[in-house]
């Protein structure tokens, strides 16, 4: 087995592992997993998962539903799944989301381990604990933070993944060196061309490096009252930008990034040089940085979703790369900032 990361939690550890083929993994695990695996994984990665039972995840955010999880509920209980099984995730960040909110209510929870099938899945989505569905449009509304057993970052399985989908979560890799690292900004700065072509060593240590600064963060912060916070950095107005654009959530999140260093200078906290390196790291990923919007629009959609938390928004900046902080910002003078920058 790869060398393993530990995150210890407050009520459990996950072991997490980077590698290749390490599907094939499954075999070894006791008591015999039931999978929960997102069609499209099934139907490109089948060889590997189908000598279990498995109970297939409709592919695609609008599945993110209350009525997925208890389509799935009704599904475990055919399959006779009980208190003792074990439930393995396995695919993007929507299916971990799922799965984990599925494995954590049904039965009133049960132990369970993802297998992350997307880039933004390996060094993002699976790691952390948050599990949970989407209600009425408003993303991840009902849902818990219960941390599973295990991940492991399946290199091999993102050679399969839509170009697009693979360039986006490079915008959450960039994210962790520019709030946590400026050596591995650095890294990434080199050795880009290897991200980008799914060089397997490149990339084994670029998801290492992502998951251990998550999981650092998580184990300081499990439920989000602190540092945690700094991992939404650009995404304030990245997602304030992804429900303007219907854009992916990485691309929305390079732009939101470009938007939060660019208001970090504003602000006198980054320096210019800072902002352009920042800058030509995504676009040398293949991300979009000129963040084209309307302020007012952007503005409408951060008001409407803060509504229920007050005035102030929690605001992650850069006063180096490689170091963020949050500052309360009133809304009222968030919005004559997005006139400035825009
Ligand atoms: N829990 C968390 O902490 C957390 C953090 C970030 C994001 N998220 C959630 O993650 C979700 C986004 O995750 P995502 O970007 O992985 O999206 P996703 O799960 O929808 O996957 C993207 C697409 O890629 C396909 N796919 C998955 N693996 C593949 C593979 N190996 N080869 C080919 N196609 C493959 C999927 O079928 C889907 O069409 C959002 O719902 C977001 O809210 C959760
Ligand atoms: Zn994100």
């Amino acid at each position: 087995m790869e060398q393993g990361i530990r995150l210890s939690a407050r009520h459990a550890e996950t072991e997490i592992s980077v590698g290749e083929n390490l599907s094939s993994g499954l075999k070894n695990l006791d008591p015999r997993p039931v999978l929960l695996v997102d069609e499209k994984v099934m139907s490109l990665h089948g060889q590997h998962f189908d000598s279990f039972p498995v109970v297939p995840i409709p592919s695609g955010e609008q599945y993110k539903t209350i009525q997925t999880v208890e389509q799935i509920h009704r599904e475990l209980v055919r399959l006779e799944t009980d208190r003792s099984s074990l439930l393995v995730g396995v695919g993007g960040g929507v299916t971990t989301d799922v799965a984990g909110f599925v494995a954590s209510t049904y039965m009133r929870g049960v132990r369970f381990g993802f297998i992350a099938s997307t880039l933004l899945g390996q060094v993002d989505a699976s790691i952390g604990g948050k599990n949970g569905v989407n209600l009425d449009g408003y993303k991840n509304m009902v849902g818990v933070i219960r941390q599973p057993a295990f991940v492991w970052c399946d290199l091999s399985l993102l050679t399969t993944l839509a170009r697009r989908e693979y360039v986006a979560g490079i915008a959450e890799v960039i994210k962790y060196g520019a709030i946590r690292s400026r050596e591995f900004l650095n890294f990434l700065g080199d050795h880009m061309e290897g991200v980008r072509s799914l060089d397997m060593d490149v990339l084994k240590a670029v998801v290492t490096r992502c998951v251990s600064i998550k999981a650092d963060i998580v184990q300081q912060d499990e439920f989000e009252s602190g540092i945690r916070r700094l991992l939404n950095f650009g995404h304030t107005l990245g997602h304030a930008i992804e429900r303007d654009r219907k854009i992916l959530h990485g691309e929305a999140v390079a732009m939101g990034m470009v938007l939060a260093a660019r208001l970090s200078h504003t602000l006198g906290q980054l320096g210019a040089e800072s902002v352009s390196i920042l800058e030509r790291i995504l676009a040398d990923a293949g991300l979009p940085v000129e963040p084209e919007m309307d302020p007012d629009r952007i503005y409408d959609h951060i008001r409407k979703d803060k509504k229920k938390s007050g005035a102030q928004i929690h605001f992650v900046l850069l006063d180096d790369l490689g170091s963020a902080f949050v500052r309360k910002i009133p809304l009222t003078e968030l919005k004559k900032m997005l006139h400035d920058l825009c």
